[in-house]
């Protein structure tokens, strides 16, 4: 089974060619054109903008991934579309071109939940079982999820404002680094003692899986204006200090949720699974918690935006849908009566 992937939820336009054999997933191609040049001059996405940049982008980028696979549109089985969540404009320069390459190639068009997808990024080279705790941290989203299976699965709770993707882009602001936040943050913070500012964990103990983050923002902005500018040493201390405060938090619901739930696997997905040092405090906190949790990760390339995951989901959830009644959404969500990509 050979699928082609299109992703254009934000400000990526991702094509990927993926084959599923007896191994596993195999990535033939995966092309992912980014906008973030244009973003880091304007310091954020810019929904218009990158709506336009898809549609330069989005041809060529199909045409790289078949070259790079070397493959012809008839060794195609199937396409998969990211149709929401996102950018209104993002999405509908993928549909669409999706749409017409289902048309005019005579292929099964498989629309994908771009939530869903970040988790199939972990099936790329590993193989998750079930179930398994989902622990799902983008920049637009933050989530925690008990799968059943590939298609049946529990929503345990999420966000009640921003993201923790959001939340270190926004902080990363106030300390004037540059576009992508997240990345700069976490740069900036390995020179610094995260111990040096006392910072809100938002909703730690609470007794649900929720979480909120727009207060850390809050808390920041207020400390910033209170001391006027840092010198870099605490610059440095401070992003320490704000990552460490977001990761603080996601460990210990994630944690909870697989103790609460009596869960052997924990998958994260999402741009914010990068982070070097969330990856070791999860790995740490498991260890030192006697759990036998097996802990998923997809690899570094994989945690951001791109078609392979897109691709891999429809590998395993393989429902095609009528072109004509394919519509974007870009206010897409996970919750337990929308089980199904
Ligand atoms: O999953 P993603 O590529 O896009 C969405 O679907 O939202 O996630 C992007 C988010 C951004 O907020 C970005 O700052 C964050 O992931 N991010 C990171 C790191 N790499 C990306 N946050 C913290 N540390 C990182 N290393
Ligand atoms: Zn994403």
């Amino acid at each position: 089974m050979i699928i082609l992937g299109i992703e254009s939820s934000c400000d990526e336009t991702g094509c990927a060619i993926v084959q599923k054999n007896k191994i596993g997933i195999k990535i033939l191609s995966n092309v992912v054109a980014s906008s973030a040049k244009l973003q880091e001059k304007f310091g954020g996405v810019i929904p218009e903008q990158a709506a336009r940049e898809q549609i330069k982008s989005i041809i060529p980028v199909i045409e790289e991934a078949l070259k790079e696979a070397k493959l012809e549109p008839e060794n195609i089985d199937a396409i998969a579309v990211t149709y929401g969540p996102g950018l209104i404009g993002s999405l509908l320069v993928g549909v669409e071109t999706a749409k017409i390459l289902a048309k005019v190639w005579n292929k099964p068009l498989i629309p994908v939940n771009h939530l869903l997808g970040h988790f199939y990024a972990n099936w790329i080279g590993d193989n998750p079982i079930f179930p398994a705790i989902g622990l799902l941290i983008s920049g637009g989203h933050t989530d925690l999820i008990l799968f059943q299976d590939h298609n049946k699965f529990e929503y345990l709770g999420g966000t009640r404002d921003d993201a923790a993707g959001e939340c270190f882009d926004k902080c990363a602001r106030l300390l004037n680094l540059p576009y992508p936040g997240g990345p700069n943050l976490a740069k900036l913070a390995e020179k610094g003692n995260p111990k040096t500012f006392s910072l809100p964990r938002p909703m730690i103990s609470s007794k649900d899986f929720d979480f909120s983050f727009s207060g850390l923002k809050t808390a920041v902005a207020n400390l910033l204006t209170e001391k006027g500018s840092l010198p870099p040493k605490e610059l440095a201390d401070l992003a320490a200090s704000i990552e460490q405060s977001i990761i603080d938090v996601l460990v210990k619901k994630a944690i909870k949720a697989a103790q609460t739930y009596n869960i052997d696997q924990i998958i994260v997905a999402g741009g914010v699974a990068a982070n070097q040092t969330l990856q070791h405090d999860l790995r740490f906190k498991i260890h030192d918690l006697g759990m036998k949790t097996a802990l998923f990760i997809p690899p570094l390339e994989l945690c951001t935006d791109n078609a392979a995951m897109i691709a891999t989901a429809a590998l395993f959830i393989n429902k095609p849908i009528d072109l004509f009644n394919l519509q974007v959404d870009p206010n897409l969500f996970i919750d337990n009566s929308t089980n199904q990509l």
